[in-house]
């Protein structure tokens, strides 16, 4: 790794903080409404066991859809390529909530990362077990990864978002009008809001992330053709309707969350997570968006 990784991560940091524009943090959720804006952490977990952070990188957020490509994960690891038959693999063009794009093609989301499909994936997780084996199998996923047993649901999130969450229940009802829920509404979404509700630190994120780098000198949590598809599925559809613009300036598969981290994987080489909780139009961190451009640029880590 070129040795001048820590005064960029430092001098992106002092960047971010010399303009004022933070965006807007998410505010469907009440209990992130009240974050602060100008917060910026960015972490770098490489595959030859180095870590390098800068800002805010140990405060923990709330990873929300990040969690996403966590439980792909579980999920594919216990039900395979069934999974497809009830969730696409295209992008949406569509906000990561649209109920129109549900209803056009009949209850089968696009993707696993708009919340449809993430929805049907954590009710394929449920199958047989209760919400709180799922959670546990999903955390301690996360813990193996980043190899820290401190990463946590936060339970007032959670709960928060379930008082309020009326798209999600208008998604998962009409998922289960199509037949394509197969636990109650109530069960399935509770499940869900537990493990968006999961916080991590920047440092944390960019340590989970290394099971998708795909180097040899990384223990292997899944095998090498899955972490190839899980990254395509980040590239595509990991920033929703914004995943085209994303791809176009960074350059890297990433997946982003509306407590503003977002994690991008450099293939052989790093995984690295960054947070600020002010978001685009999209939803997406708007520094981070900002931060992982430049970043990239600097290091020349493109997959193209
Ligand atoms: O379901 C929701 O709306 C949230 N728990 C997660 C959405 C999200 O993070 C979208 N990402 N940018």
């Amino acid at each position: 790794m070129p040795s001048h990784l820590p005064e960029i991560l430092s001098q992106l940091n002092a960047d971010m903080r010399s303009d004022s524009d933070w965006g807007e943090v998410a505010a469907y959720i009440p209990e992130l409404a009240g974050i602060a804006p100008d917060q910026f952490g960015i972490a770098v977990a490489t595959a030859d066991g180095q870590l390098y952070s800068a800002g805010d990188a140990e405060t923990p957020f709330s990873v929300q859809s990040v969690t996403k490509v966590f439980t792909l994960a579980v999920a594919l690891g216990r039900s395979g390529d069934q999974l497809w038959k009830r969730v696409g693999r295209e992008p949406s063009g569509r906000a990561f909530n649209s109920i129109v794009q549900l209803e056009a093609e009949e209850g089968r989301p696009r993707n696993p990362f708009i919340n449809a499909g993430a929805i049907v994936v954590t009710d394929e997780l449920l199958a047989g077990r209760a919400p709180r084996e799922t959670l546990g199998e999903i955390v301690q996923f996360v813990r193996t990864a980043a190899e820290d047993e401190d990463i946590h649901i936060n339970q007032r999130v959670a709960e928060s978002e379930n008082a309020h969450g009326h798209r999600n229940y208008a998604l998962a009802h009409f998922l289960a009008s199509t037949g394509n829920l197969k636990n109650a509404p109530e069960k399935t979404l509770g499940t869900y809001f537990h493990h968006c509700a999961i916080e991590m630190t920047a440092r944390q994120l960019a340590m989970a992330g290394r099971f998708l780098i795909d180097s040899p000198q990384l223990p292997r949590m899944i095998m090498p053709p899955r972490i190839r598809r899980l990254n395509a599925l980040m590239l595509t559809c990991g920033h929703y309707d914004g995943s085209g613009d994303f791809a176009y300036r960074v350059g890297l598969p990433a997946k982003s969350g509306v407590g503003g981290g977002i994690l991008a994987i450099v293939p052989g080489v790093a995984s690295v997570a960054v947070w600020s909780p002010g978001l685009n139009r999209y939803g997406n961190s708007l520094k981070g968006t900002e931060a992982m451009a430049l970043l990239a640029r600097q290091m020349g880590w493109s997959i193209f």
